[in-house]
């Protein structure tokens, strides 16, 4: 049984005392989830968040952290201190940093393997542009995101895999519930021709892009789609507490 997990990823929004404010509204509509609830918040809000959600069954997660244990990289955080503040969770090789900072397949990769060893959990991004969608590259794009970004993982099931389609991030435009899990259903059977079928079928794998509290329902009701990675619908409590809150 694959437990879902709905995860807030605020980007680059919320100070940290708007983050505060934030979690505060979101802790007593989230009591009765039966899904894990993740804030994923901008690492300088950290410190602050990680106390306002103590006592809450809410975790919290970071957008990024380095391969490297620590060292001379500028303006980099290291899992280490990300585990100082009670993290549990990191985003990795969202389309964002790959478009916009450089990230790689095989820079997922180090990130990955860096975080497991610390005993984080990744949230391995993967997806297609809509221009591979158009041309029919989906497949072709997602079992290299895979095959590369998570290679030499020994247990799938530590990790928990976002598939976002790039055209469905902040467009307000979402993959059909039906689009969703076919893509989804293929990662999985990438995953166990790749990995192991049996690590395949209890890997938890989110839907993210333009998720919100109206089609998070279809969404979640799909057999292959384990939870959300949520961005704008996740800067408002009420949205958010609905999305986590898909199954009431
Ligand atoms: P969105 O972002 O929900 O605003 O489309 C999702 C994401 O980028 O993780």
């Amino acid at each position: 049984m694959r437990k879902p997990i709905i995860a807030g990823n605020w980007k680059m929004n919320n100070t940290a005392s708007q983050g505060v404010a934030l979690v505060k509204e979101l802790a007593p509509l989230v009591t009765e989830a039966n899904c894990d609830v993740v804030v994923c918040v901008p690492a300088i809000d950290i410190p602050a968040v990680s106390e306002a959600i103590k006592d809450t069954n809410i975790e919290l997660g970071a957008q990024n952290v380095h391969f490297a244990e620590k060292g001379a990289y500028t303006g980099e955080i290291s899992a280490e201190m990300l585990k100082e503040y009670g993290v549990k969770y990191v985003i990795i090789g969202h389309s964002e940093r790959r478009q916009y900072f450089g990230e790689t397949d095989e820079t997922v990769n180090k990130r990955t393997l860096t975080a497991l060893a610390a005993g984080l959990t990744p949230i391995v991004c993967v997806g297609e542009s809509l221009e591979e969608r158009e041309t029919g590259k989906t497949e072709e794009v997602l079992f290299t995101q895979i095959r590369d970004g998570l290679k030499g993982i020994e247990d799938l099931t530590k990790i928990v895999i976002a598939y976002e389609p790039v055209w469905a991030i902040g467009t307000g435009k979402t993959a059909t519930a039906e689009q969703a899990n076919e893509t989804i259903g293929y990662i999985r059977k990438t995953l166990g021709e790749l990995f192991c079928p049996k690590c395949a079928a209890n890997v938890r794998i989110q839907y993210g892009g333009s998720m919100n509290a109206k089609n998070c329902k279809e969404l979640m009701a799909m057999e292959e789609i384990d939870g959300g990675l949520i961005g704008g619908a996740s800067l408002k409590a009420p949205d958010f507490s609905k999305i986590v809150n898909f199954d009431k």
